[in-house]
Parts: structure tokens; C-alpha cells; sequence
């Protein structure tokens, strides 16, 4: 695996790869490797000839409050993880290869809708960081196919949108949610969960799945499965951020005839918020009033 810093060298070498006519895969990341993202490269690796993976923790995408400078950072484990798995290329640039002109003067990506609500609420500013970096990574690497964690289903979704609506000839594929034995999604800040909170953070998975089998067993009132969900994860001890019955396409909360639906929550622990997400398609015969057979 190649390692480079700089935009320039990495350039170089990828204009090789597709002078030669090999077909470029990505997977931005943040580093702090884990399985989840090990499966990103492999989805890559299966559609692509070369798979570059790049590490950067944005600091464009943090708010002032939030975990910037306490995000995991842990290269050499990540390179080895990435070697093992025959990743080709390695792109870790610094903040000054990636904001020369500095953050302030940075010009910006902006997504107008999805963007302000669920984490983006609580989080002003966090999408237009990431569609920002993302998008100068796409310059960078120019890929012809980009892998993204359906684990954050709202940047998903963003990206998404900003690839239509700026013409960025970028495929973009949605690698699966990898999770714990018991259901807890894989995810970088899963290391600042303490020992004691360990065996009850599961609980955002279960209200979700819950929340899933109770709308696919007929019941409409999204308000009230939101609520419920929202009592009982404040009972294991967690703050909720939100729990929110959407529609999949535009992430507005679910009217009773949407069939598409994803069920987005966030919690906070002591040292860590965590999110997760269940999608799922309603048939025909389960709009409002139909009764369930068994
Ligand atoms: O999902 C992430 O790790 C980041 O938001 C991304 C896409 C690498 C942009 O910094």
C-alpha cells in the first residue's frame, strides 16, 4: 500500500491507474478503523480495480463544543488494518493540505435541504463540513465509485443529493451497518462508551428494530412509537437527541401513507453520541386502516 500526503503525488499516481484503465474505488473516513469500515474497502475492492482510503479528521465538520481534538487517532493501526486487507492506496493529508487558506476563508459546499434537521439540528454546520471535505476528496481523487456507511443514513442521503445536484460523476454506494454481537452499530466513538454504560447502549438498537415491527404490524401512530422509544431509552439512563419515524427520500418526518420509511435515532452516553438507523419498505397492503393477517 502507498501512503501519501500531499494532493499532488496522489494525483500523479491515480492518473497512472486510469491512464491505464483501472476503475478507482474510495472510502473517506476519519481513521479509527474498525470491521465496518474494513467491509467499505472489501464493497470497494469487489466493484473496483484500486481502492483508495482516505484518513482525515475534519475539523470543518466539528462543532466548537464537540470531539475534535479527543477523536481517536490512531494511523499505524489503521495502515496495518488497511495493508492486511490489500488496500492500494492511502490518502492522509494534514489541515494545511486540505484548507491551505485556512477553514474561515474555506469556500463551502452547502445541501439546503436535510441538512438542519436530526443531526444537523443538533449539530449546526456538521453537514456543510462534511459535503465540503467530501467533495474536495472527490476532486482529489476523482473516483469512479465512493462507498459511504449506511450507519450515518442522513450524510448518506446528503451526499447523495450533492452528487445530482453538482453533476460529480461519482457513483456512490451505501456499505451495510456492521454491528456488535448485540446489535450495537460499529462506530469510532464507540470507544468512549464506559464499562457500566457497555451492556445498555444496545438499547437505541432495540427501540428502533421495536419501532420497525411495531409499524409493520400495522400501528400508524408514529408520534406515539417515538415517545415510547424516547421513555425507554431515558429509563436505561441515556439522553435521546431524537427518534424519528422518516421518509426515506426527503427525511421528513413519516406521513401514514409513505411506504419507505427509516427510523433514525441518536443518543448520548457519558462520553458519546451515537446513531443508528432501520429502513424499511411498507407494501401496498399495509396502508393506514388495512388489517394485518398473521
Ligand atoms: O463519515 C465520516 O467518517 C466522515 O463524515 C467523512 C465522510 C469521512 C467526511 O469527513
Amino acid at each position: 500500500m502507498q501512503i501519501f500526503h500531499h494532493i499532488e503525488s496522489i494525483r500523479g499516481a491515480l492518473a497512472i491507474e486510469r491512464q491505464r484503465g483501472k476503475r478507482v474505488g474510495f472510502v473517506p473516513t476519519m481513521g479509527n478503523l474498525h470491521d465496518a469500515h474494513i467491509e467499505l474497502v472489501r464493497t470497494a475492492q469487489q466493484q473496483c480495480d484500486v481502492v483508495v482510503v482516505s484518513i482525515f479528521v475534519n475539523p470543518l465538520q466539528f462543532g466548537l463544543n464537540e470531539d475534535w481534538d479527543k477523536y481517536p487517532r490512531t494511523f499505524e493501526a489503521d495502515a496495518n488494518r488497511l495493508r492486511e486487507v490489500n488496500c492500494d492506496y492511502l490518502f492522509y493529508p494534514d489541515e494545511g493540505e486540505i484548507y491551505p487558506n485556512g477553514m474561515a476563508e474555506q469556500t463551502r459546499v452547502v445541501v439546503p435541504t436535510m441538512t438542519d434537521v436530526l443531526c444537523g439540528a443538533s449539530r449546526p454546520g456538521h453537514f456543510e463540513g462534511v459535503t465540503t471535505v467530501v467533495s474536495k476528496l472527490f476532486n482529489i481523487v476523482q473516483p469512479d465509485l465512493a462507498v459511504f456507511g449506511i450507519k450515518d443514513f442522513q450524510q448518506l442521503a446528503i451526499i447523495r443529493r450533492m452528487v445530482e445536484d453538482l453533476c460529480i460523476p461519482v457513483e456512490i454506494i451505501a456499505g451495510e451497518i456492521f454491528r456488535e454481537p448485540d446489535g450495537l452499530a460499529m462506530s469510532s466513538r464507540n470507544g468512549f462508551i464506559t464499562a457500566e454504560e457497555r451492556p445498555k447502549v444496545n438499547i437505541l438498537n432495540q427501540r428502533l428494530n421495536q419501532a420497525q415491527a411495531d409499524i409493520e404490524a400495522g400501528k400508524r401512530d408514529y408520534f406515539a412509537i417515538e415517545a415510547e422509544a424516547r421513555a425507554a431509552i431515558e429509563a436505561a439512563g441515556f439522553r435521546v437527541d431524537y427518534f424519528s419515524v422518516c421518509n426515506s427520500k426527503t427525511l421528513e418526518p413519516a406521513a401514514n401513507d409513505d411506504q419507505a420509511i427509516t427510523i433514525l435515532g441518536a443518543m448520548y452516553t457519558s462520553g458519546a453520541r451515537l446513531i443508528d438507523n432501520v429502513s424499511f419498505t411498507l407494501g401496498e397492503e399495509m396502508a393506514p386502516g388495512t388489517p394485518v393477517s398473521a
